[in-house]
């Protein structure tokens, strides 16, 4: 199996596509979102010197991010991963790959601006990481603004505004193309077109990760 590094714009589905892939799959979920959103929760110092970066939709430096991703796959003892949310910038990358073997595909999830700020306004998480989006009606929530699983009230991210949205999608614009010409290259590229159901894209990541 290999491991797996999502390149998506916001709200392309990375963490549910993540989260399917954990299940039926033996994988470690790395999301560098989700641990920065947790180094906030903590109070850690590192929490206070990112929050306001992460607010305003801006990327934390890749110093920063690297060891927090080093540190991470250093302590996964050899399980398969999946990237979610790093690398972000060419930097990220090639550090990346003094890291890891080259048994890994990037996965590019392609999604329109106008899909990922529909999806961006609309979405609530829920703390056991799943996924729900009150602007499309097969993602809405049973009861208002509860986890069908688990119960718990659903959160909308402090970035999840169009505000931030807008910063968010330019840096990914602004970093995304030496990204993909850098994955290219390398022959790791695969892209997907996400602007479909999720089992769907399920079954073409399933694909791609077995051969
Ligand atoms: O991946 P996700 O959308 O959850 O990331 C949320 C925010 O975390 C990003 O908008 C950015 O501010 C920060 N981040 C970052 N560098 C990364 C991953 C996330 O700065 N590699
Ligand atoms: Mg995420």
């Amino acid at each position: 199996m290999k491991n797996i590094i999502f390149i998506a714009p916001p709200a392309a589905g990375k963490g549910t596509q993540s989260n399917m892939l954990k299940e039926k799959f033996d994988y470690a979920h790395i999301s560098t979102g989700d641990m920065l959103r947790e180094a906030i929760n903590s109070g850690s110092k590192l929490g206070m010197d990112v929050k306001n970066i992460i607010d305003k939709g801006e990327l934390v430096s890749d110093d920063i991010i690297i060891k927090l991703v080093e540190e991470k796959l250093a302590s996964l003892n050899g399980k398969p991963f999946i990237l979610d949310g790093f690398p972000r910038t060419l930097n990220q990358a090639k550090s990346l790959d003094n890291i890891i073997d080259d048994n890994y595909v990037a996965i590019y999830l392609d999604l329109s601006e106008e899909e990922a700020v529909k999806r961006i306004t609309g979405r609530l998480t829920c703390s056991c990481g799943k996924s729900y989006n009150v602007n499309i009606d097969s993602l809405k929530p049973k009861a208002e603004g509860i986890c069908d699983d688990c119960g718990n009230a659903l959160i909308k991210r402090d970035d999840d505004n169009v505000d931030a949205f807008k910063v968010r999608f330019k840096t990914f614009l602004d970093n995304t193309n030496g990204l993909l010409d850098y994955y290219e290259e390398k022959n790791k590229l695969v892209k997907i077109n996400v602007n479909r159901d999720v089992l769907e894209i399920f079954n073409d990541i399933s694909g791609v990760i077995n051969d």
